[in-house]
């Protein structure tokens, strides 16, 4: 049986790029589509949403109404619709949800965590199965490179229309760097160097982003020392990374207890 997926923000660039991939991957039926009520995309077929040929289904407002035959809901609206899903999901007892948003709040973060004791929820800043690596590959570094000799920097590039930034994924990198250090990423982060005496400080974790054009995600983690540096990189090249991504921890969640759950889990088939 296909497991069957509602999207919520199903008319975004995220939340359409997922619904392609669902509909076209066997594995799974698209069931839901849920979209903002006073948006465009209300009441459309959810395959012309996916760019795909119609499935007969159309997008709906209410969460409920989306519901029908769902095994898994995967959340790529904003941070404060999010906290309204999980508290219904919550109160209906699941299905389980995935969620690819960023920029939460500590505040809004704690509703999902809440609503993690009785649903699994899964959140990935990044679905991306070559970022995880990268997070890796980043820890080793700075585990291995004295904060005292090597400055880190993050820097980031997306699209014109990115709301966030630094975006969730280097604060993703910042937090592995930070926590290789023994540092707190919150004490130590310079996120904005705008002023007269921008000097970094010893042991700071730097951030830079740059938005334009129709970048998908451009990361960089540099270790900087006196005599030589250290990049290690990813680039997105196509949506698609995130929507084979996010239908990779669908699958993995599927089943699985309540609990708080990351892509980490997901790739060390936890
Ligand atoms: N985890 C990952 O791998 C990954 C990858 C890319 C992006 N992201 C994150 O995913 C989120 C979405 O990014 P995006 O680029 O797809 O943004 P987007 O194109 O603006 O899409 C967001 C969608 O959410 C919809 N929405 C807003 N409030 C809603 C509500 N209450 N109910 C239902 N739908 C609602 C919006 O509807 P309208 O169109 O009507 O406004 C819009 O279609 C961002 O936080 C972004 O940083 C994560």
């Amino acid at each position: 049986m296909p497991l069957g997926v509602t999207i919520i923000g199903i008319g975004g660039r995220l939340g359409s790029t997922i619904a392609r991939e669902v509909i076209q991957d066997d594995r799974f039926k698209l069931v839901g589509g849920i979209v903002r009520s006073d948006s465009d995309h209300v009441d459309k077929d959810l395959g012309e949403l996916a760019g795909t040929p119609w499935i007969n289904r159309m997008s709906v407002v209410r969460l409920e109404d989306g519901l029908q035959g769902a095994d898994i809901v995967i959340d790529a609206s904003t941070p404060q619709s999010t906290v309204a899903v999980v508290r219904r999901l919550t109160e209906n007892g699941g299905p389980a949800l995935i969620s690819g948003v960023t920029g939460f709040s500590d505040e809004q973060f704690d509703a999902l965590r809440q609503a993690a004791e009785t649903i699994p929820v899964l959140t990935a800043r990044n679905f991306s199965i070559g970022i995880s690596l990268v997070e890796m590959l980043v820890s080793t570094a700075a585990a291995a490179l004295p904060a005292e000799l090597w400055d880190a920097e993050i820097s980031e590039t997306h699209h014109r229309y990115k709301a966030d930034a630094p975006s969730g994924t280097a604060l993703v990198l910042g937090e592995a760097v930070a926590n290789a250090r023994h540092q707190m990423l919150d004490l130590v982060a310079e996120k904005s160097r705008s002023s007269a005496d921008a000097r970094r400080l010893p042991g700071a974790i730097g951030f830079s982003s740059r938005r334009g054009g129709a970048i998908v995600g451009d990361h960089e983690v540099g270790f900087l020392s006196n005599n030589e540096e250290i990049t290690i990189s990813h680039r997105a090249l196509d949506r698609r990374v995130f929507a084979v991504g996010a239908l990779t921890a669908a699958n993995w969640l599927h089943g699985r207890s309540p609990g708080l759950y990351g892509m980490r889990d997901v790739i060390n088939g936890n």
